[in-house]
């Protein structure tokens, strides 16, 4: 046997996405954090650069990933209980800070129960597979993440079984309700509450409306579910993300979240009432058959989710918020398209992968890290760099951004 034919194929393929301008770049590697000095935001490290880079692609939006209350509750945890669980969950791999942790992701989302998974991907694959039987309808909007899209496909969800609205379309939605086929008894509405390219939020108040009026067709109802990877830790007054900039909290059937943004750390996790939980315990096969986080994880991640919900919190919070504006007000007045909005994911709309690969390689000649967005990622024709706002940024930070971008427009 040999490799050869299928290299052949592979490379064939690999040739075409990079023809295609769909070939993702090779990885820059970080080896090194300057924490903040007052002016002046977090600066990285590169292997292979001398200088420092300012990173606008960080998912870790209050900036905890290096928070030192973080590394020394992952410090202490490790020291006590080792770096691995050592069996997955139910096979003896509990540890006291998984259900610490759970309990105080419950109290923060403002709901009954929480299952924690070793990320938000398999924490959406999970709930898919807990929720769906024959009689299981699902409905999506068509932007929802991949994860949700691939937990469908393994939980075998057929074409029949499912609808697609258009983006935030409430008509489409209630379209797709009124025409769910015979025999189903549970309809699951799913989205992101912050969609992860675009980020605009979904019109979460309208959906839940939209779903009540169709509650009552359906044995077990019209159960809806928000993915609020990128709100939670980053959107609303507090950080309870979308649901709260929505007012839509005690509404909402079941939160997705992720601790691998906001929360700085890694994993996903699954909020519900008890019996869902419960219910996702037994049948989530991506929770039942994988190790689950390691503790210094579970610790770092606990103390993450107490430090959102306190005065410090709040104070990062407002910081983001605040810098958000700044950006977004000043590449409006660049003329850059974007999609309009106060989350901190503001892409930069230029619609054409040889516009962005120039953006993105000019920024980072002048030291700024960004990322392009390209199909399938986004959809074709809509081409992105997204920028990610930080809750360590400064004005005079954002303000060397602005300049960059400005500089990278009059070259073109
Ligand atoms: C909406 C959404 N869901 C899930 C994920 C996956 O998160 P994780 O890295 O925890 O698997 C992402 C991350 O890109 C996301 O944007």
């Amino acid at each position: 046997m040999s490799l050869t034919k299928l290299i052949q194929t592979l490379d064939t393929e690999l040739k075409q996405a990079q023809a295609e301008n769909r070939y993702k770049a090779p990885e820059r590697v970080i080896c090194g954090y300057i924490p903040s000095t007052g002016k002046i935001g977090p600066r990285y490290k590169l292997v292979g650069q001398s200088g420092s880079y300012f990173r606008m692609n960080s998912n870790s939006y209050l900036s905890l990933s290096n928070d030192p209350e973080l590394i020394a509750a992952a410090d202490e945890a490790t020291k006590a209980l080792g770096v691995g669980p050592g069996a997955v969950r139910f096979i003896d791999g509990t540890f006291s800070q998984h259900v610490e942790l759970e309990q105080t992701l419950a109290k923060f989302i403002k709901k009954e129960s929480v299952k924690i998974f070793n990320s938000a991907y398999t924490s959406n694959c999970g709930l898919a597979l807990s929720l769906t039987n024959k009689n299981t309808y699902w409905v999506g909007d068509e932007l929802n993440h991949n994860s949700i899209i691939r937990g469908l496909r393994i939980s075998g969800v057929s074409r029949e079984n499912k609808g697609i609205y258009k983006h935030n379309d409430m008509a489409d939605l209630e379209r797709i309700l009124q025409n769910v086929p015979s025999g189903i008894e549970r309809v699951v509405v799913v989205f992101d509450g912050v969609f992860s390219m675009r980020g605009d939020h979904a019109k979460m108040d309208s959906i839940i409306e939209v779903c009540k009026k169709y509650d009552s067709n359906f044995k077990d109802g019209v159960i809806t579910v928000v993915d609020d990877s990128h709100g939670i830790g980053a959107y609303g007054k507090t950080g309870r993300g979308t649901c709260e900039y929505t007012g839509t909290l005690d509404d909402i059937d079941i939160i997705v979240g992720t601790l691998g943004k906001s929360f700085g750390v890694n994993g996903g996790f699954i909020a519900s009432s008890k019996e869902v939980i419960d219910t996702v315990r037994q049948k989530a096969d991506t929770y039942i058959y994988s190790n689950s986080l390691g503790v210094a994880e579970c610790a770092a991640a606990t103390r993450a989710v107490k430090i959102t919900d306190s005065p410090k919190g709040l104070k990062l919070l407002k910081n983001l918020e605040d810098r958000t504006t700044q950006f977004r007000s000043s590449i409006e007045s660049l003329g850059i398209e974007s999609v309009p909005g106060a989350t901190p994911i503001v892409p930069l709309l230029l619609k054409d992968p040889l516009k962005v690969r120039s953006c993105v390689d000019f920024l980072f000649k002048e030291g700024i890290l960004v990322t392009g967005m390209a199909f399938p990622v986004v959809p074709k024709g809509q081409d992105l760099i997204r920028c990610q706002i930080n809750a360590a940024f400064t004005e005079e930070d954002i303000n060397l951004v602005v300049a960059a971008l400005k500089k990278w427009l009059e070259s073109n």
